[in-house]
């Protein structure tokens, strides 16, 4: 028998508790242990009329938990920073097994977390706090070893994905479509995580510390979410050829790693310009493996509940294989710390193409000026479309450049939106270099 204990009895909690219930015999078949959950920890159990729980399962107090020698393994749905870290940190040093989908505390306390489970001898299975049910930690931690990996590219929020591909379909406003996404269980508790991009920066550093083997942390990722992507700028960029997707992506060249999640003009030809909804896709590209992707729903109960049991099963296994086999247990994932250090590029250093929204007069003279300043800081223009006609009021002028450095297009448009012509901040938008992904 493995004998589990839940913290948190939400979306993820109830339909873990349900896989393991209706999957039960199919589980014991196929690994020849008894899964079984004896504690289910919450402080409200709103969601018990959804899977209804038997007597004596559940607990107000997780101290039960900690102390009871029959748990083998503590899974942590509970989410955000504390008390899910004490509570994960407690679980390892009482010498249970953990079982978690917070990126949030992984990306903020991976390597302490990983290397107090070393220290303990216990194992830490975090499949879901990347990518739903899509086996992505799996992919970086184990079937990728033999690989130097260059480039990691995602679509790794699927409440954003799920918003920009709606708005694009429809042609609808953004703040209609974040209900929806809520509703269907795919936002985190408070939104701006997803909207925002910290969702996706926190997946993307955890993916970092597995694929380049050395400790980040979301603030090392440039971060900038979807919030002021308008119907106008998803209709250019349609007319330009590319779809509009919230790109996390970490690149490593010669002089280091560079972190960043932004909205991206992605060719409409590319597979991730494909991948739609609450869809999250996985690019790597490895010195032996090559190209890959991954892809599936990257949100939502099932997928996510899926992901869980998954690595319940997996250390169940392995605890099992460690009883008949008599030996040590090896615990299962540690950051090198002799890692030589890669330096951390910042976003400055960035050599993109970059789509601009200016809002200006409509006078003449405008563009020249405009043109002027994009020249004096080394920015090519390669096409300019300027829509509507009027007076008084702003007109969209829309450009596509060549590659430019970031810092040159920082300081061109901090000159450009103070000029007295224009009358909003400039949208930017990268377009992604996928010629070494796609
Ligand atoms: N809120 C997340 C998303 C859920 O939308 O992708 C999965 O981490």
């Amino acid at each position: 028998m493995f004998t589990c204990a839940l913290l948190g009895y939400g979306t993820v909690g109830t339909g873990v508790y349900r896989l393991l219930v209706e999957k039960k015999q199919e589980i014991q078949r196929r690994i020849g242990v008894d899964v079984v959950i004896k504690w289910v920890f919450d402080r409200g159990f709103r969601r018990t009329k959804e899977f209804p729980l038997p007597e004596g399962v559940m607990t107000r107090d997780p101290e039960v938990i900690f102390n009871d020698p029959d748990v083998d393994c503590v899974i942590e749905l509970i989410g955000g920073l504390e008390p899910a870290k004490s509570y994960i940190l407690k679980a390892i040093r009482a010498k249970k097994h953990v079982v978690t989908a917070n990126k949030a505390v992984l990306s903020h306390s991976g390597p302490e977390i990983w290397t107090s489970a070393y220290e303990n001898l216990v194992a830490i299975g975090f499949e879901a706090s990347v990518g739903g049910g899509i086996p992505v930690i799996k992919t970086v931690r184990e079937s990728l070893v033999a690989n130097d990996v260059s480039s990691i590219v995602g679509i790794m929020n699927g409440t954003s994905n799920y918003i920009l591909s709606k708005m694009t379909k429809e042609g609808s406003e953004y703040a209609h479509t974040l209900e929806d996404a809520q509703r269907l269980g795919y936002a985190e508790a408070d939104p701006t995580f997803d909207v925002e991009g910290f969702d996706a920066a926190h997946k993307l550093t955890i993916l970092a510390m597995l694929t380049f083997g050395q400790p980040f942390s979301s603030e090392d990722v440039y971060t900038e979410g979807i919030t002021q992507i308008t119907p106008l700028d998803i209709e250019f960029a349609r007319e330009f050829g590319y779809r509009i997707k919230l790109l996390a992506i970490g690149d490593k060249g010669p002089q280091g790693v560079m972190l960043r999640v932004h909205p991206t003009m992605v060719p409409e030809t590319h597979l991730l310009a494909q991948v739609d909804g609450a869809y999250n896709a996985f690019y790597f590209v490895g010195d032996e493996v090559g190209k890959l992707i991954l892809f599936g729903m990257g949100a939502g109960q099932g997928p996510t509940a899926s992901a869980v049991v998954a690595d319940i099963v997996d250390i169940a296994r392995m605890t099992r294989e460690r009883a008949t086999t008599s030996m040590p247990f090896a615990p299962n994932f540690t950051l090198d710390k002799s890692a030589t250090t890669i330096p951390k590029i910042p976003v400055t250093s960035l050599v993109s193409r970059y789509y601009f929204r200016i809002s200006a007069l409509d006078r003449p003279g405008v563009l020249a000026k405009i043109g002027g300043v994009l020249g004096e800081h080394d920015i090519s223009i390669e096409s300019v479309v300027q829509k509507g006609r009027g007076k008084k009021d702003a007109v969209p002028i829309v450009m596509l450049t060549h590659e430019a450095l970031e810092q040159n297009v920082r300081s061109a448009l901090s000159i450009i939106d103070s000029l007295e012509i224009t009358m909003d901040k400039t949208v930017v938008i990268r377009l992604a270099d996928l010629s070494n992904v796609g």
